[in-house]
């Protein structure tokens, strides 16, 4: 499967691994299990038992350790086995499963599936998520049918909102925006500028602005390879950024396989705003409407169409606004590109170390 393997991805909201139980989820299409040890931290191992290939989920943690639920193989934290408890106990060099490099982090666990060494001070940063900060935060998942780029370009293009939104998180006048794209450093960042339009719902619900029209902007980062951060507010025409009326959106993709998506979501409000219970719960109600009710039928229309297809093969049309999501593909695909000119160096280097040692 064509997925960039040596890049931090988020396997789950951290509160999804709880102590003593196992979380079993597919990533870039392998299975992979997450457990606590007694410490607290979490581990992630390959979700197949080397021995009849049962899920491991489906045995029980015995200390630090798994066991599989049918002959009793035991595999620790490293994904060694370190107990047999047939014949002799000897245990079979093969006798091992893969582990992943894994890090909690503004609480998600972010996973490395790749064989490269995990960058861990490579971990976008979503500090904005952790409470220490202020934010109030609102956090979400959903199960996408579709592939990860598809609704990748969901959320680097969000001239979809005023027809797909409207009303809730969009208004007719925005289809005018003023759009620019720019890279910074390995970031995409889409920018959208529209003065003087109608309120959107979900700000009229949080700025209290009783239809009065407003100043929006829905500033988008493309964090490859599949992760996003909106800053996106309204204020008075004119007017300038106040301390409430807008919001961090945060949306991160991990493909679970070619046609599947882990959807994490989440929104952090910045410090001081005063939302009502109720205002709160409109608030995450209209946001997870808006995903799972709108984008989410969307894109797997979307998804069934294009089926097997290459995207590029089928000739889509291009509009302005796709100059985001253009930019997106093709640095994904030079991602994959120098991911496998890398391994295919690791191997020739392998060889000749290889061919070293037998002429020595
Ligand atoms: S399948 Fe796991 S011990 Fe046999
Ligand atoms: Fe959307």
């Amino acid at each position: 499967m064509a997925f960039v393997k040596n890049a931090w991805y988020v396997a789950c909201w951290a509160t999804d691994v709880k102590p003593g139980e196992m979380f079993a989820r597919q990533l870039l299409g392998e299975k992979v299990v997450f457990y606590r040890k007694a410490n607290g931290e979490v581990t992630a191992l390959q979700d197949r038992c080397p021995h009849r290939f049962i899920p491991l989920h489906m045995g029980k943690l015995v200390g630090d350790a798994i066991e599989c639920a049918y002959h009793g193989l035991q595999f620790d934290c490293s994904g060694k086995c370190v107990k047999n408890p047939h014949g002799d106990g000897k245990i079979p060099a093969a006798a091992r499963v893969k582990s992943y490099a894994v890090a909690e982090k503004h609480r998600m666990i972010w996973i490395w599936m790749g064989d490269e060494p995990a960058a861990f001070d490579a971990i976008p940063d979503y500090g904005v998520l952790d409470s220490t900060d202020g934010f109030q935060t609102s956090f979400g998942y959903l199960q996408i049918p579709s592939n990860y780029e598809l609704m990748g370009e969901n959320l680097l293009d969000l001239s979809h909102i005023t027809y797909l939104h409207d009303g809730y998180l969009g208004s007719p006048e925005q289809v005018g925006a003023d759009q620019v794209l720019k890279e910074v450093g390995n970031e995409i960042h889409c920018n959208r500028w529209m003065p003087n339009i109608s309120v959107p719902g979900i700000f009229d619900l949080l700025y209290k602005q009783d239809g009065k029209p407003v100043d929006m902007w829905t500033n988008m980062r493309w964090i490859p390879p599949s992760c996003f951060l909106l800053d996106t507010g309204v204020h008075s025409p004119g007017g300038e950024r106040e301390g409430y009326g807008w919001y961090y959106g945060i949306h991160i993709l991990t493909p679970e396989t070619e046609k599947s998506t882990h959807y994490h979501f989440a929104a952090a409000m910045p410090p001081g705003t005063q939302l009502s219970p109720e205002t709160d719960e409109k608030f995450r109600t209209l946001r997870r409407y808006a995903f799972e009710m709108q984008d989410r039928p969307m894109i797997d229309a979307q998804q069934a169409e294009i089926g097997d297809n290459d995207f590029w093969d089928m000739k889509p049309v291009l509009l302005s606004v796709d100059a985001g999501p253009v930019r997106m593909r093709r640095a994904i695909q030079k991602m994959l590109q120098d991911e496998a000119a890398r391994a295919t160096q690791r191997k020739a280097e392998v060889n000749v170390t290889a061919g070293q040692t037998v002429n020595a």
